[in-house]
């Protein structure tokens, strides 16, 4: 069975999570951006890495112009957020709503915790955090502006057993939590 790495995230934290599970699984990590069609139509198993921008998963656009290379391959999801610890079920609303269902039904989802340092972050991030975060406010909800890095290799061992019993056992669809 032949398995592939493919990431999308802004800040190096995707990045990472994905060259550890690449170097652990001994698999291909490739940039999103940079995948050749021919590489996800050979691969038996694809694991998917983003992270989350206001709530949108960064490899949204690319998933929906390659979907149908993707469909009937088992795929896991690791979608890297700041709420992805203490509020897995936000993550999972915004892998529900930016991944088809056709990918879904072969699919699980990982939340993976990230980190943030604001002072790294473009001009255009940082707005988009303070808005954020007025926003929340107003409706009773906080979201911090404070660095936090919460990104170890240690979170990826569920990742992990989840693609080692690929092999060994059916994979249909389900939820996960880290
Ligand atoms: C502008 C901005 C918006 C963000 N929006 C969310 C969000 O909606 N939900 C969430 O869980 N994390 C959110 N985050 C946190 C990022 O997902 C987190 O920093 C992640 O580790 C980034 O990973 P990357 O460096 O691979 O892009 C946001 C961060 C920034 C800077």
């Amino acid at each position: 069975m032949k398995g592939l790495i493919i990431y999308k995230g802004r800040y190096g934290a995707t990045m990472e999570y994905s060259i550890w599970l690449g170097a652990t699984l001994n698999f291909p990590v490739v940039k999103a951006d940079f995948v050749k069609p021919e590489q996800l139509t050979q691969a038996d198993y694809v694991l998917i890495g983003t992270s989350v921008y206001i709530g949108r998963l960064q490899i949204a656009g690319w998933l929906k112009n390659l979907a149908p290379l993707l469909e009937g391959k088992k795929l896991i999801f690791l979608v890297v957020g700041g709420s992805a610890p203490d509020h897995p079920e936000k993550i999972l609303g915004y892998y529900e709503h930016d991944v088809p269902a056709s990918l879904r039904k072969n699919a699980v989802c990982f939340p993976l915790p990230g980190r943030l340092h604001y002072r790294q972050l473009s001009l255009k991030d940082k707005l988009l955090l303070r808005a954020g975060a007025w926003l929340s406010a107003r409706k009773g909800e906080t979201i911090s502006l404070a660095d936090y890095n919460m990104v170890s290799r240690e979170n990826l061992a569920p990742v992990i057993e989840a693609v080692r019993l690929l092999g060994t056992c059916a994979f249909t669809s389900q939820k996960s939590f880290t």
